[in-house]
């Protein structure tokens, strides 16, 4: 890769401002000064420095797990409202969500440029664990837990598949009854939680998603704030 571009792609500065620093002596590659920009850095062998600070090379893939708080699109622009990538970093990669939640929905979201991972976790065929935390109008009972163990008819051609709910709480309010659930399922169909609660009858009035795959909200990560997924993380999450 050209010196240069190995510069601006390591977020030293823009194209044209790393090419002045290399043309001034302040690069050196393998401890070396090097003032030709084009000059080919074999990657990753090469140790680059600028002024004596070591600089890695770029990742190709970044991940970014965020808390997205309600009020959001999961979408990478929008005219009108906020996305999730307002609340990231700004970066030269091509970030987008991994699936959608919707804008009133809070919680896990990965945010990448790995278009195969992306596809991995959102691939019908690899039944990937979603859990969400919702709090709905209504008395859920045993029988729903059952209805969503056989799966619910949410008007697609098949019912939903086997899902896992539990009840954390239900309680008697003055406005009626009031239930507060976790849901697990491994589809990603458009408003699924909401529509198979709709399916017994209960309405959610809050949702957040609290895992997917091997990945779990950090309870210490406020709503809008984000960090980078370890590797470890991305190695578990491919696996
Ligand atoms: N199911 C929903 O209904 N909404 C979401 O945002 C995610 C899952």
């Amino acid at each position: 890769m050209r010196l240069d571009k190995f510069l601006a792609d390591a977020g030293v500065g823009t194209r044209s401002e790393v090419k002045k620093q290399i043309q001034k002596g302040m690069v050196q590659v393998n401890e070396a000064v090097i003032k030709d920009p084009g000059y080919k850095v074999m990657v990753p062998q090469d140790q680059v420095s600028v002024r004596g600070q070591c600089v890695g090379a770029a990742e190709e893939f970044e991940y970014y797990l965020l808390h997205k708080p309600a009020g959001c699109v999961s979408a990478t622009s929008d005219n009108i409202h906020k996305t999730v990538l307002d609340y990231l970093p700004k970066s030269r990669k091509e970030l987008f969500p991994v699936g959608r939640l919707d804008k009133d929905t809070e919680g896990l979201l990965l945010i990448t440029n790995d278009g195969e991972l992306a596809h991995q976790l959102l691939s019908p065929r690899k039944h990937v664990e979603k859990t969400y935390f919702a709090r709905v109008a209504g008395k859920v009972t045993e029988n729903d837990v059952q209805a969503m163990k056989q799966g619910v008819d949410i008007g697609e051609k098949n019912l939903t598949l086997p899902a896992k709910l539990v009840i954390l709480k239900t309680e008697e309010t003055a406005d009626g009854w009031v239930s507060e659930v976790e849901l697990t399922i491994c589809e990603g169909k458009f408003h699924q939680v909401k529509r198979m609660m709709e399916a017994v009858g209960k309405k959610v009035t809050y949702l957040k998603r609290i895992s997917m795959g091997s990945l779990v909200l950090p309870e210490n990560l406020e709503r809008g704030q984000y960090r980078k997924l370890t590797q470890e993380e991305v190695e578990k999450l491919t696996r």
